[in-house]
């Protein structure tokens, strides 16, 4: 079992039992815009935690599910994503949301620096990670650059996301 510890944040794995959770932060428009795959039902989001835990064991994409402490119990909050994890993209890529009633407090900078350092752990040869966001996603640029990864290029716009994007990069420590 993998669980990653970011202060009073837990990543551990997506569970059948997140399915509520994940319904209500999808619910959000702001989360919808920047997200590929809406989910919008009980069914669509059980397919997409099959489809996420499918992709862990496959070691194609590893998703976390983020959890905050409170005196009531954990809380989701976020969700952080090792994507590209193909023979035909070399270097891979992070991803996240957090759910609206969680941001603004550094759920996303902290979720993904526990991810990153995971990440060169689990995997020693990897040089270093790509971050991309569309330009004017300003709040997913400060996630970023919280995060130490730094700005490198501007590339082409890229469907399903009309407007350019920014690409970040984390070099492996040490390098
Ligand atoms: C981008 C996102 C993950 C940031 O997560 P977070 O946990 O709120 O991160 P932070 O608390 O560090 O806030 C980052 C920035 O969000 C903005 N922000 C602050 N409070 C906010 C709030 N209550 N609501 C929305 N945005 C807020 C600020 O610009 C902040 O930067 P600052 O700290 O320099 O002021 C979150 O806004 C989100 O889920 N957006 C929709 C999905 C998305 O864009 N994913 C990334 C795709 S590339």
């Amino acid at each position: 079992m993998i669980e990653l510890r970011a202060s009073d944040l837990t990543l551990r794995r997506w569970r059948d039992d997140d399915v509520d959770a994940l319904l209500r932060a999808y619910r959000d428009p702001v989360l919808r815009q920047w997200t590929r795959t809406p989910v919008d039902s009980a069914d669509e989001g059980r397919r997409w935690l099959e489809q996420t835990r499918q992709d862990f064991d496959d070691g194609r994409r590893y998703s976390f599910a983020v959890l905050e402490d409170h005196a009531d119990g954990p809380r989701l909050v976020a969700n952080v994503v090792l994507k590209g994890m193909t023979s035909q993209r070399p270097v891979p890529e992070v991803g996240y949301w957090t759910a609206s009633w969680a941001r603004g407090r550094g759920v996303a900078p902290r979720a993904v620096t526990a991810l990153s350092a995971w990440a060169f752990d689990r995997f020693p040869d990897l040089t270093h990670l790509d971050l991309l966001h569309q330009v004017d996603n300003v709040a997913s640029c400060r996630v970023a650059q919280k995060c130490g990864f730094v700005y490198r290029e501007t590339l082409p716009a890229r469907p399903p996301f009309p407007r350019d994007g920014h690409r970040h990069v984390l070099p492996a420590p040490g390098r």
